[in-house]
């Protein structure tokens, strides 16, 4: 049966992911419309002319390039065909600070094989940072190898999370295991993109990162990213997750007992 070497579809996925980010920051230069989405309307969920724009390329290149594949993406509902490839995008990941001119956003392009990460890109427009892995492969950011940090005591990490769109009506919004955690570490940080936020953790920026209710979007291109350099993800009791769980925690590995152990305490 056929198989792809996912370091022979890299290329493919980086160009991808760096024409997207162009497209965006065309946007992010000369203006873009903001609509309201999600079920409530409120304002807070809210998807731009960029993310539409962004998503249409990658979905056009990869019907062009893989017509049989199946794609899962954020702001298209698409069909799935039970390829053993599906591709998981997320066209602008970080729309709130987007739109808002917060020089924090980027692409995420998750790869995978018969229900198996095997390759992802996250690109970060701005700063011209491509992070990229492949299974077996290492994980690197514009071409060179990264590895997560060695930090080993909270009281010495960075750690970041994040809080979902529905926190003002949803009793899980993450602010009880925010409170846990913010008096124990170093710094504490909520980077409003968790693709990044996950690089972040990856390369090292970051020694850990928590976030509840993600979807696969969110986080199918830097779960490979930390696995590959080095790091761990679970969810947060510690069970092995797939991009679609439901809380993740990804860490340097060495903190990662603390962090869930801190979590369980809410
Ligand atoms: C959001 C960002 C944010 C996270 C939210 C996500 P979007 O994605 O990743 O950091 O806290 O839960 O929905 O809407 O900007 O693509
Ligand atoms: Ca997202
Ligand atoms: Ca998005």
């Amino acid at each position: 049966m056929e198989t792809i070497a996912p370091h022979e579809i890299m290329p493919f996925i980086m160009r991808l992911a760096e024409k997207a980010g162009q497209i965006i920051m065309s946007y992010y230069r000369d203006g873009f419309r903001v609509h309201g989405k999600g079920p409530r309307k409120d304002g807070i969920d809210i998807v731009t002319d960029a993310d539409t724009a962004s998503e249409n390329f990658i979905m056009a290149e990869i019907r062009r390039e893989f017509p049989g594949h199946d794609i899962l993406t954020e702001e298209t509902l698409t069909e799935t065909t039970g390829s053993k490839w599906l591709w998981i995008v997320d066209p602008l990941d970080g729309t709130v600070n987007f739109s808002h001119g917060y020089p924090a956003f980027c692409v995420s392009i998750g790869f995978m094989e018969n229900q198996e990460l095997i390759a992802g890109v996250v690109r970060d427009p701005l700063r011209l940072e491509s992070f990229s892995a492949v299974r077996s492969g290492g994980a690197f950011l514009n071409g060179d190898p990264m590895t997560v940090s060695k930090a080993d005591g909270l009281s010495r990490s960075i750690i970041a999370t994040g809080f979902p769109y529905d926190r003002a009506y949803s009793p899980i919004n993450n602010v009880a295991e925010f409170c846990k955690v913010v008096t124990k570490v170093q710094g504490m940080r909520r980077g409003g993109s968790a693709a990044l936020d996950l690089s972040y953790v990856a390369c090292g920026r970051l020694d850990g990162f928590w976030e509840l209710k993600l979807k696969p979007w969110d986080m199918a291109a830097g779960m490979l990213l930390v696995q590959e350099a080095g790091g761990t993800i679970t969810d947060r009791h510690g069970k092995a997750t797939s991009i679609h769980t439901d809380s993740i925690v990804a860490t340097n590995s060495r903190l990662h007992e603390t962090l869930i152990g801190l979590l369980a305490e809410v």
